[in-house]
């Protein structure tokens, strides 16, 4: 059984101390906040849990292996730093942190001190990506051509973070777990309309070495919430939409043909279009974040990294990066950089 700690019960904490509690591996035996009140509702349910606002008295407790962060961006790095030189292992809620030299710290630290460091990519836990990564490993959709979703609503405008942070973070966790191949470059656009320089719309487009491109448009200025991403394939492509409660996924059989073997040049160019069957494979309804916490509690049992690596939260935050510059300098192609 996996002693875990929270740090933060605000609007994600709680649901990571429900699913520490739920999950067979883990339990939660003290939580922490700053704020007195909140960690008071957060606990309501759960009224054996230990509670704290110091983050001292947390760290000295003898009865805690790992400490699970929800707090906001800029806290990370040293809530993390201060839980892995106390020995504890870290799952961090994403982004891993608020900069690549914060992330690869405490990568470096994690390593180290042999511990484990697992980031909240909570979509790569998902039954729809889950599946995704299935259909793809397949050979299903032939040769990928190109990933394209929209991630849009009337949401919460954060302080701290540009909705690249907050939103893109997801879809370049996504991508990062359904392909091998990593991005070389990107551009982006944003603009922010709140009065201040955090932007609240985005079109980010990642270049790759291959024939993929990928594309995220995240906005928390949007009259409707959309949650749609297309796959595009040279076989077949899919549609995902996360926002319905039945046939998430559509595979669509469909695409173009080329005719290479006509003679003039004008019929080798024309395309043929193809179009087959739709269908909707079943996916697993369990809690992306139960997964979360079993992944964690098994990675520190096996004694191996976890799905969601620190390396892997470590390249989102390479493209984040590149994409906020590339922000700042009006749209121009960044290149991402791996040592
Ligand atoms: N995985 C997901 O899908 C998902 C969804 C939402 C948020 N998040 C992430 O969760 C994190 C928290 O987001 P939120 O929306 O819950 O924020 P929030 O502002 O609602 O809650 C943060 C909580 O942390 C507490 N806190 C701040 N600094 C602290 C410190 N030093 N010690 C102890 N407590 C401290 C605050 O009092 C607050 O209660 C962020 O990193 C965010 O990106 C992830």
């Amino acid at each position: 059984m996996l002693r875990t700690a929270v740090i933060g019960c605000g609007y994600w904490g709680p649901n990571l101390i429900r699913n520490f509690m739920a999950c067979r591996q883990t339990t939660v035996t003290w939580v922490c906040d700053q704020d007195a009140a909140r960690l008071e509702a957060a606990l309501r349910p759960f009224p054996s849990v230990r509670k704290t606002t110091s983050l001292d008295e947390l760290l000295a407790a003898e009865d805690i292996d790992a400490v699970a962060i929800a707090t906001p961006v800029a806290t990370h790095y040293p809530l993390a730093k201060a839980a892995l030189e106390k020995g504890k292992h870290v799952l961090l809620e994403k982004p891993l942190a608020a900069s690549i030299a914060q992330g690869s710290e405490l990568v470096e630290l994690a390593a180290k001190k042999d511990l484990r460091l697992m980031c909240d990519h909570t979509f790569c836990y998902t039954g729809a990506v889950r599946k995704i990564k299935q259909i793809i490993d397949a050979g299903e959709l032939g040769e990928i051509l190109y990933f394209d979703s929209i991630r849009i609503n009337l949401g919460l405008f954060q302080n701290d973070v540009n909705v690249i942070w907050d939103l893109a973070t997801h879809d370049l966790a996504i991508v990062d777990f359904l392909f091998p191949e990593k991005p070389i470059q990107v551009s982006a656009h944003g603009l922010a309309h709140a009065g201040n320089s955090i932007e609240n719309i985005a079109y980010v487009t990642l270049t790759y070495p291959s024939n993929f491109i990928a594309h995220f448009h995240v906005n928390w200025l949007s009259p409707v919430k959309i949650r749609k991403t297309l796959i595009g394939g040279s076989k077949k492509m899919i549609e995902w939409n996360d926002l319905v409660p039945a046939e998430k996924i559509k595979v669509y059989d469909k695409g173009i043909e080329l005719n290479p073997m006509e003679q003039d040049e004008k019929s080798r160019l024309m395309v043929s279009y193809r179009s087959g069957d739709i269908h909707s494979p079943q996916i697993d309804s369990t809690e992306a974040l139960l997964l979360v916490a079993k992944e964690f509690a098994d990675c520190i049992t096996e004694n191996r990294p976890p799905l969601t690596d620190g390396h892997s939260a470590l390249r989102v935050l390479r493209v984040l990066e590149a994409a906020e510059r590339s922000i700042k300098s009006g749209g121009a192609n960044v290149r991402i950089e791996y040592p």
